[in-house]
């Protein structure tokens, strides 16, 4: 409630030292149990209970320090990472831009993380608290990239509520060409090996950039490798944005991205044709947009670039706004509601 009074005073600041300090102000925060959740929004994907489907999409908490405090405001999943073995910088500041007059964001981060060793004592400190899903990526400089994934999938596997695999950034040079068919097979192979006997559920996540010869086969070969398919991350694409960042290199995500990652969502409800579950992420800034991805075919969906905007409450206002839609479309659960609209 008080974050449209707060708001111009964070956007004073670069983009990259407000994220930072909403970070600190959220480690202040006495990380209480989560609100008591309208059951109409509990919902089961891949074995895990979810207390509703609003979750933190990965890359706002890369190293795992605030995973608790947001299942307090309200998530009902939060992802942290991506993470990878070793700790890295990322890439030369700046580096992440808010594209205000269109309501986006661009980054090209590049994976900056502290790496996995060191996040591991804080995920272990925050087991049982909730849905705490672990993303895991490559090093920029690794050798074999697909044997960093299996290292993150054996370190990560025993404190994560499920595991999802990131070959969608596109900050990374070279790392979407894991999407290859060949090389989603291998990747595929590798993680199911490095995966312990009783490991968490696996999610992929994809971009949004894909062809559809590209969804047909990762909707094929993820079939009994994968439990859930993340949908999507930032886009390389270039709509007409109106801000002075629109030319700056990265992924660009918020509602420039709404309308592709909707698209998306269809293609691969269409491709996966309900044999693996879907989440939805991409320019979901509201109640509607939300119902909108679920009817679409998303069993769950993601936020990030709209918290930028709309502030820490938002997680709760669009729950409360989904139960409301859900309810006056007469359905009595939310995964009722889930591809309706493709049928
Ligand atoms: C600053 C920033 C950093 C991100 N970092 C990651 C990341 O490390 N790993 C990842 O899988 N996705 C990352 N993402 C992508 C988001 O998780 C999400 O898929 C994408 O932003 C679309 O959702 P949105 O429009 O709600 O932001 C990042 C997004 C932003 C804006």
């Amino acid at each position: 409630m008080l974050y449209p009074l707060i708001r111009p005073f964070v956007f004073r600041l670069d983009a990259e030292p407000a994220h930072r300090l909403s970070l600190a102000a959220l480690k202040l925060m006495p990380a209480g149990a989560p609100p008591k959740m309208d059951p109409i929004l509990a919902t089961q994907v891949a074995g895990l209970t979810f207390p509703n489907p609003v979750g933190l999409a990965a890359g706002y908490d890369k190293d795992g320090e605030v995973p608790a405090q947001m299942l307090a405001l309200g998530f009902g999943f939060a992802e942290v990472g991506t993470l990878t073995p070793l700790p890295q910088p990322g890439n030369p500041r700046p580096r992440l831009f808010r594209l205000v007059e269109d309501r986006a964001v661009i980054n090209r981060m590049g994976f900056n993380n502290g790496g996995q060793e060191a996040a591991m004592p804080r995920l272990a400190a925050v087991q049982g608290r909730g849905i705490i899903g672990i993303n895991i990526g490559a090093n920029k400089d690794a050798v074999d990239r697909i044997a960093d994934y299996a290292t993150g999938v054996a370190r990560m596997a025993p404190l994560a509520s499920y595991l999802t695999v990131n070959i969608s950034s596109p900050n990374t040079p070279g790392l979407r060409a894991l999407q290859d068919e060949a090389a989603l097979t291998e990747l595929l192979a590798a993680v199911r090996a490095a995966l312990p006997e009783g490991g968490p559920p696996v999610f992929l996540k994809v971009a949004p950039d894909l062809e559809p010869a590209d969804i047909e086969a990762i909707a094929r070969l993820s079939l009994g490798q994968v439990d859930a398919l993340i949908v999507s991350n930032t886009t390389i694409s270039r709509p007409a944005l109106a801000s002075r960042f629109g030319g700056e290199a990265g992924g660009l995500s918020g509602a420039p991205l709404k309308g592709l990652a909707q698209q998306r969502m269809r293609d691969f409800a269409k491709a996966t044709a309900g044999k693996i579950p879907l989440i939805g992420a991409g320019g979901i800034a509201s109640a509607e947009d939300a119902y909108a991805r679920i009817r679409a075919g998303a069993s769950l969906i993601q936020i990030y670039s709209a918290l930028v905007y709309e502030g820490p409450g938002l997680a709760q206002r669009i729950n409360t706004g989904l139960a409301q839609l859900l309810r006056r479309d007469g359905f009595a659960h939310v995964a009722d509601a889930v591809g309706v609209d493709l049928r």
